[in-house]
């Protein structure tokens, strides 16, 4: 297939081009697009064949299932049983924007977009070229990430074409995404509200708006048999080829920590990588030293986080370090996709 890529203005979309991608959705095509948090491959929601190119597209198996992206309320209604009030005021709060909501879906929504489940995940994301696709596509873009099953979300163009060019309709490159991890998801089918995926909105920013909300058990603890209830975060994720250790502890220990390990394996003829930090970066002795980001800046480390992860796939390394980031806003949703890159694979220095 020929994959057609355009380049369009992100605040102000060619309204032909996006009327160009809305009319491939309609016709059962695929379109990757941004939005404010990674890049999304989009189908139409409502058409089961749709859907299913989509798994196809990616490698996804087909139990994972897909989240609809709308462009105004009234278009949540059509496709949920009910809204909780909770889930009423949470969309006020924060939609349009990168949160994601469980509800029970109602019979408009195909089990091939839902992965058979009784419920569907929804969203109305800022982004405006995500906004004006959505309305020109007939108003449910299911879109997972638009990356390859497995591989790190996609935070520009350029990793979209890496992963998908040849096998999609078209690409809309609208440049560099402003967040870089994935929405929160909460569902909102039980009674009490609970986060199956942290984000950018986090459990305070939540709290402040509805009371309570809790975390699902399955994103804590790191034994196997504590299923996450998301079907997605059960898959082994983001992982780069060469195996990744993240290292905690205070600053000095875990600089010579991770040049102890570094030294060893050059000693062996083996080259190493550190995800370090601004702060640190001239510290390493490693072969390929790459830094996130200050830390003074935590939404830089998140927005650095997927396209780190794959630079590292490119270059000659056998083993890579990461320093750890429990930063404190955002810390919970870039540690759950460094652990999940690093296979929970982690070293507590004392402090
Ligand atoms: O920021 C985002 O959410 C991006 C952009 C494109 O909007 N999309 C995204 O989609 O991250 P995806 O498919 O890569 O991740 C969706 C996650 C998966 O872990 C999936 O299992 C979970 O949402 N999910 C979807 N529907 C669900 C449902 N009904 N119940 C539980 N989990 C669900
Ligand atoms: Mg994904």
């Amino acid at each position: 297939m020929n994959t057609t890529v355009v380049t369009v203005d992100k605040e102000h979309p060619d309204r032909k081009v996006i009327e160009r991608a809305g009319q491939i959705l309609k016709s059962g095509g695929l379109v990757a697009f941004p939005t404010e948090t990674v890049y999304g491959l989009g189908g139409d929601g409502l058409n089961p064949s749709s859907s299913q190119k989509i798994y196809q597209a990616k490698g996804r198996p087909s139990d994972n299932p897909l989240i609809i992206h709308i462009a105004d309320l009234e278009s949540l209604d059509k496709i949920v049983k009910k809204i909780p009030p909770k889930a009423q005021k949470m969309a006020e709060a924060f939609w349009p924007g990168p949160l994601t909501m469980i509800f029970e879906k109602s019979s408009l929504v195909p089990y091939e977009t839902t992965g058979g489940l009784e419920s569907v995940a929804v969203r109305m994301p800022s982004h405006p070229v995500a906004a004006a696709l959505i309305k020109a596509g007939g108003g449910y873009v299911a879109a997972p990430s638009a990356n390859t099953s497995g591989r790190p979300s996609p935070t520009q163009a350029a990793h979209v074409r890496e992963d998908l060019e040849g096998k999609i309709d078209m690409i809309i490159d609208g440049g560099s995404v402003g967040i870089g991890l994935e929405s929160t998801i909460v569902d909102f089918t039980e009674e009490e509200p609970v986060i199956l995926r942290p984000g950018y909105i986090n459990q305070e920013m939540m709290e402040a708006v509805i009371g309570q909300v809790k975390i699902d058990k399955g994103l804590l603890i790191t034994d196997e048999k504590v299923r996450p209830k998301a079907p997605g975060m059960k898959y082994r994720h983001y992982a780069p080829r060469a195996p990744l250790t993240i290292v905690q502890g205070k600053e000095a220990e875990t600089v010579a920590y991770i040049n102890a390990q570094c030294e060893k394996l050059a000693e062996q003829g083996k080259k190493a990588g550190v995800i370090a930090t601004d702060e640190t970066r001239e510290k390493y002795q490693a072969s390929v030293v790459k830094s996130i980001g200050s830390r003074q800046e935590e939404e830089g480390i998140a927005r650095h986080l997927f396209s780190i992860l794959r630079e590292f796939d490119e270059e000659d390394v056998e083993a890579i370090f990461s320093e750890s980031f429990d930063t404190p806003r955002m810390g919970q949703a870039i540690m759950n996709r460094l652990l999940k890159a690093a296979g929970h694979h982690i070293i507590e220095l004392s402090d």
